[in-house]
């Protein structure tokens, strides 16, 4: 089913609307050029996800060393702050998590007698984006794209990919 969400001149970068498909809620928001449609029922407590904050997605490369993205691509659930992500739907952080990305550091002697120093880092655990451990929830996202100048959402569910007929078995 195609949702109307809105006129693309009437959408500006930075904004979101909710919309309602049949029992459906879903979040749609603008990101420079982007959209992302997520739906607005936290995968946690059923909490109203969309009407979170939207944060960027920081990076660190180590201890002390942060860097923002430009853009915002998650929304932070009102009501506990699990994060998610805009594109996937993933979450991330949650409560009882640190807020801060754990390290593995060994301490090791230096030549210099007395001095000790802590300069191993551990690289971010595989499957991590932008450095953040995945969290257990991922809630449903959509396909949006323009069509005659109005942003429209698709909740259909995408057809099952059918099994390559060339090559069967002989
Ligand atoms: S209901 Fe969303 S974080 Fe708990």
């Amino acid at each position: 089913m195609k949702i109307v969400v809105s006129r693309l001149d009437e959408f500006p970068p930075g904004e979101r609307r909710i919309v309602q498909a049949g029992r459906r809620s879903i979040g749609v928001f603008r990101v420079g050029d982007r959209f992302y449609a997520i739906n607005n029922h936290c995968p946690h407590m059923g909490g109203p996800l969309c009407l979170g904050r939207t944060k960027p997605w920081v990076s660190s490369t180590g201890p002390g060393e942060y860097a923002m993205a430009e853009e915002e691509a998650l929304v932070a659930c009102p009501w506990h702050g699990w994060e998610y992500d805009l594109e996937t739907g993933q979450s991330f952080l949650g409560p009882g998590e640190p807020p801060a990305r754990a390290y593995t550091v060994s301490v090791e002697p230096r030549v210099e007698e007395g001095t000790v120093a802590a300069d191993q880092v551990s690289a971010p655990e595989p499957g991590a984006k932008g450095g953040r451990r995945p969290g257990p929830y991922v809630t449903e996202t959509y396909p949006v794209h323009v069509e005659d100048a109005y942003v429209v959402v698709e909740t259909s569910p995408s057809p099952a990919v059918k099994p390559d007929p060339v090559g069967g078995a002989s």
